[in-house]
């Protein structure tokens, strides 16, 4: 049992996504840390990151990292697949706390769902273009076969509020008609909207073993934030949620996606 410091003062713990996408991550951490204050960022105004230059996306890393700093956290977990693939270098470079991203801990689940090493990712075309994803998984198993395909429609559908609906599935049949040939074993959902399409991905793909990376990443944060001593013992977690865009829609759509309750959503402008 570690021993809270001596006049500790509660810091949060920052997540970050490119929208509301990352709430899949939010409510993971919440559920296994439910004594932590956490600080939500949605980068409403400018999602989608997917389909933006890596200067672009670093950009946009660099000052959400800054913000957190500025506000304490103990720890940022980078919620968002394509800013873990590539800028996750750039928040560690401007943060002094751990730094979690989504890469590794779906990498070493998946690889250990995988027995026979085929294995199936989808995300954003920068997520995809990136192969994050299968540079990590190469390091464990060098012979995995990796195969990878960009849904770049699958991240507006959940931010219009569309998933669910007859041409969600649709979509998802398109995107992955070849994946199903293919035959994987396992696969990966490379992009934290991706879970809210669930139903849709299993319609197509009804056998294969879904990694969802979020409880793991939830587990490496508590790993983190146990060896730094810098976990809470006390109280009740407080949830803080800011967005750059249309709170409101963003409040909507976290009750109705993930019955998670955001009725006080502030705007941050960068
Ligand atoms: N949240 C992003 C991710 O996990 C996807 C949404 C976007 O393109 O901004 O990759």
């Amino acid at each position: 049992m570690l021993i809270k410091k001596v006049g500790h003062v509660k810091k949060p713990i920052g997540i970050f996504d490119s929208g509301l996408g990352g709430l899949t991550v939010f409510k993971e951490v919440r559920r296994l840390l439910p004594k932590e204050d956490i600080v939500y960022f949605g980068d409403t105004a400018r999602v989608p990151y997917g389909t933006k230059s890596q200067e672009t996306i670093k950009r946009f890393a660099g000052e959400i990292s800054s913000y957190f700093k500025s506000i304490n956290v103990k720890a940022v977990v980078v919620a968002c697949n394509t800013v873990s693939s590539l800028a996750l270098d750039e928040v560690k470079k401007n943060s002094k706390v751990p730094v979690i991203g989504v890469i590794k801990p779906g990498a070493i689940e998946a690889a250990g769902a995988s027995k026979k090493g085929k294995i199936a990712v989808i995300g954003t075309e920068a997520t995809v273009k990136s192969k994050a994803y299968e540079t990590e998984l190469k390091k464990i198993n060098p012979y995995f076969k990796v195969i990878q395909k960009a849904c770049p429609l699958f991240v507006p559908i959940v931010e219009e509020g569309w998933a669910g609906k007859k041409i969600s599935f649709e979509i998802a049949k398109e995107y992955l008609k070849d994946l199903k040939k293919e035959n994987p074993e396992t696969l990966i959902l490379g992009c934290t909207h991706y879970p809210m399409l669930l139903k849709e991905i299993n319609s197509i793909l009804p056998d294969v073993k879904i990694i969802n990376s979020a409880e793991s990443v939830a587990k490496f944060l508590i790993d983190e934030l146990s060896v730094e001593g810098f976990l809470e013992q006390k109280g009740k977690g407080k949830n803080y949620f800011y967005v750059s865009d249309a709170p409101e829609k963003f409040s909507k759509l976290a009750f109705s996606l993930l019955k998670i309750k955001a009725k006080k959503v502030l705007i941050k402008r960068f």
